[in-house]
């Protein structure tokens, strides 16, 4: 008899799955009409569903207040796991007061769909600056992840979380691979090591360029863009999935590689979430995770280094997944190839690194942008979608 070991454990030891048995669901189905209803927004319905698949393990519900404090203070669970981003349900005050401790909330996604369940176990008031400042290194309302904070309730409902049952992404059904699923592909095709890559932009060359850096030292290579919600002026996942596959067909091994889509909602949160990142990868089976220039970053609210700072923060053996940095890698005319300064002998002038504005403007203009930075077929691809949609190429 064989056994199966995951070459690398969930976060916390675990793979959580809350995901409501048959009994459970029909159990709760014949209370849905009798537990008062709280909706889910795009972002807390992804993370519903992420709690419920274990992409979030160690955690099995909305974060209580004695993790919510030391998450946000100190990027630890209040068990001492590391973990840098608040997962929290917030309402506002008066949706929270007739709500009991200790009853059940039915969850509705955003289309008023019961899609989830709720054992309240405790409600409370939150400092939105609080977390502004420890969570994004800012108080602006400029920032997508801040703004999001100003504009939820200010009262947090906790408590562990049932999904009804796990539907099939309507909009990428083949690309959806649970954490389970990825553990059990990546160990019949007998890797141990796996590098994990996070993204929520159209694949440009440097992308391709540190994906495949990072392959020829593992064995494969998990490609993950995140579908769930982003900034209305990013492009599209429908257009960055097609700019995926497009890669699938043409530029990389089938065998070494898979491609899988990561349900979340992006926070922009930049270092601290390159630490969420990981983890959440780890959940997958990833026992590396790539980080290259400004990860998770927005406006210039971070340093271009700062993600893989953060990681010097934590003991190896607590976060348990091992980032791969990446300096920022641009075309080099010199030696003709992808490079890094730490590559390339190359003054600044023979570097062709496209700004993301640049590329927008070239697009709207009709041209594409040139095989130097964007694969001709994604980059027809794109220039295609840009004709419908006027999309920001946010770079
Ligand atoms: S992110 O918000 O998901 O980080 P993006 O999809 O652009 O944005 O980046 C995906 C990953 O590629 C991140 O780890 C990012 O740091 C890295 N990256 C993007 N562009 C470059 C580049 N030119 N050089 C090095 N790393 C890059």
């Amino acid at each position: 008899m064989s056994l199966h070991v995951d070459t690398i454990p969930a976060h916390g030891g675990q793979l959580i799955n809350r995901i409501c048995t048959s009994e459970q669901r029909a159990e709760f189905l014949d209370k849905a009409d009798y537990l008062p209803v709280v909706q889910l927004d795009d972002r807390t319905f992804s993370d519903l569903a992420m709690i419920a698949i274990g992409g979030f393990s160690p955690l099995t519900g909305f974060m209580e207040k004695a993790d919510y404090d030391r998450v946000v203070d100190e990027m630890h669970l209040a068990n001492g796991l590391p973990w840098s981003i608040p997962v929290t349900l917030s309402v506002t005050e008066e949706v929270a007061a007739p709500l009991q401790e200790g009853s059940l909330i039915r969850l509705d996604d955003p289309l008023g769909r019961f899609v989830g369940v709720l054992q309240l176990t405790q409600k409370y008031a939150y400092d939105k600056m609080h977390e502004a400042l420890h969570v994004y290194r800012t108080n602006e309302e400029q920032h997508p992840g801040v703004r999001v904070i100003y504009n939820q309730g200010s009262i947090n409902l906790a408590g562990p979380v049932w999904l009804l049952q796990r539907d099939s992404d309507p909009r990428f059904p083949t690309y959806q691979i649970d954490p389970a699923e990825s553990r059990a592909l990546f160990r019949d095709k007998g890797w141990k090591t796996v590098v994990g890559f996070q993204t929520r932009n159209p694949i440009h060359r440097a992308h391709e360029y540190i994906q495949k850096c990072a392959l020829e030292t593992v064995d494969g290579l998990f490609l993950h863009p995140l579908v769930g919600a982003t900034k209305s002026d990013d492009i599209p996942a429908d257009v960055r999935m097609r700019c995926y596959e497009i890669m699938m067909e043409n530029y990389f091994p089938r065998d070494r590689v898979i491609l899988a889509i990561n349900p979340a909602a992006m926070r922009y949160a930049g270092p601290r979430e390159a630490i969420f990142h990981a983890l959440v990868r780890k959940n997958y089976g990833c026992t590396h995770f790539i980080v290259g220039r400004d990860h998770a970053g927005v406006g210039d609210y971070y340093g271009t280094y700062d993600a893989q700072h953060i990681f010097d923060e934590f003991a190896a053996s607590a976060l348990g997944i091992t980032p791969m940095k990446f300096e920022h890698a641009f075309y080099c005319t010199r030696t003709q190839s992808m490079a890094t300064t730490k590559t390339s002998p190359s003054l600044p002038e023979e570097r062709i690194h496209l700004s993301g504005t640049k590329v927008r403007e070239m697009l709207r203009r009709g041209e594409l942008p040139p095989p130097e930075f964007s694969r001709p077929e994604v980059a027809a691809e794109l220039a295609k979608a840009m004709q419908i949609k006027e999309p920001s190429y946010d770079i």
